[in-house]
């Protein structure tokens, strides 16, 4: 691959990007794309030869399945057998919540490859919200399997440049539609009938779609179980994570730095009364929140900031607890696997 291009866009002259993109997919090949969460490398999830594309370019184990994007709600039939029991649940939680950060399993139709999902029976299913990924699943005319356009294990792309520097050289393009709405990835789910009774929605990865926020459509349970087996694929303990290692405490008095090493810390908002930014002399601090936007500023620069951390050549990353409510649940999700060790 000698050269990946860029092209910048914005919401009102996108026609050229998009064909641009469209053409290159049904070539079979793959493109980074914006969507309202983080940056995802496109492949149509039809062509298993193009989705094999996606992994080499990310260095992705095949034990670890695709999220498959659609253009409509119509479209989810292609991928997606619902069942007949849980069918009025997806009907209310598309309607709630696509287009945008959800993220259905369901079992899988013919139409997808193995590839896509690890061989397993299931699909992962969203539609996107951002409007220049979904004008491409458009005019392509079939769904989009996309992870995030990251290599395999390190922090998810934000912004264009951030999937510059992951994948440049990698893959032909890449759509510069800005900066990410949300910047973390989609909840996602999977959903159990349960009769007469409530229906349970099982949390396997925390995201901008909240519990509480779920709560409305059945008896919410957040999976915690995190392993690195190959059958439980996409709770790997270790992921998000900045090539500087990143440490997290129970107590901010458990850090003990060690002398003549260089520490940075990520701050939720830069207050004192947190117990971290007097704790020692750091050679930069980043606040994930410093304006007012709390929680949610948080969540859409949080992989920015460990990004801007990573390259300060420290010894280590020393990252505050969030309250975990709300996105702050997410954002927890994410430090703590970032601080996993690998
Ligand atoms: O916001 C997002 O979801 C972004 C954008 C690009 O859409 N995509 C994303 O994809 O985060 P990725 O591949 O980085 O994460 C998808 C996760 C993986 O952890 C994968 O293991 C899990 O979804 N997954 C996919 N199919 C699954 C399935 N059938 N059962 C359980 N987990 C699945
Ligand atoms: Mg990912």
């Amino acid at each position: 691959m000698p050269e990946t291009r860029i092209i910048s866009v914005d919401e009102e002259d996108m026609k050229t990007a998009v064909e641009e993109a469209v053409a290159l997919l049904a070539q079979g090949e793959v493109v980074a794309l914006p969507t309202e969460t983080v940056y995802g490398l496109a492949a149509d999830a039809f062509n298993a030869d193009a989705v094999a594309k996606v992994f080499a370019a990310k260095e992705r184990p095949a034990f670890d399945p695709l999220i498959v994007h659609i253009s409509s709600f119509k479209e989810l039939a292609e991928v997606a057998e619902v069942p007949e029991d849980i069918s009025a649940l997806v009907k209310s939680l598309a309607g709630a919540f696509w287009p945008g950060p959800l993220t259905i399993i369901l079992p899988k139709t013919a139409n997808v490859p193995d590839l896509v999902t690890s061989g397993l029976p299931t699909v992962a299913v969203r539609q996107s919200g951002n409007i220049i990924f979904r004008n491409v699943g458009k005019a392509l005319g079939r769904p989009i399997a996309a992870p995030s356009a990251n290599r395999f294990g390190r922090i998810s792309p934000t912004s264009a440049s951030a999937v510059m520097k992951e994948l440049d050289g990698r893959i032909p393009l890449i759509i510069d539609g800005g900066a990410c709405r949300e910047g973390i990835e989609s909840t996602i789910v999977t959903l159990e009938a349960r009769g007469e009774q409530r229906p349970v929605i099982h949390i396997l990865r925390a995201g901008p779609v909240t519990k509480e926020e779920l709560q409305k459509f059945g008896k919410v349970v957040i999976e915690k179980k995190v392993s690195d087996r190959p059958d439980a694929p996409g709770q790997l303990a270790s992921h998000y994570a900045p090539r500087t290692p990143l440490l997290m405490f129970d107590k901010p008095e458990d850090f003990r730095p060690e002398p003549g090493k260089k520490y940075g810390l990520l701050s939720y908002r830069g207050d004192p009364k947190a117990g971290y930014i007097d704790l020692h002399e750091w050679e930069i601090v980043e606040e994930l929140s410093p304006g007012s936007g709390k929680l949610m500023e948080a969540a859409l620069r949080l992989f920015h900031v460990m990004r801007v951390l990573d390259e300060e050549g420290l010894d280590a990353i020393v990252a505050e607890p969030v309250s975990e409510t709300g996105l702050g649940v997410a954002i927890m999700d994410r430090l703590r696997r970032a601080a996993a060790p690998r």
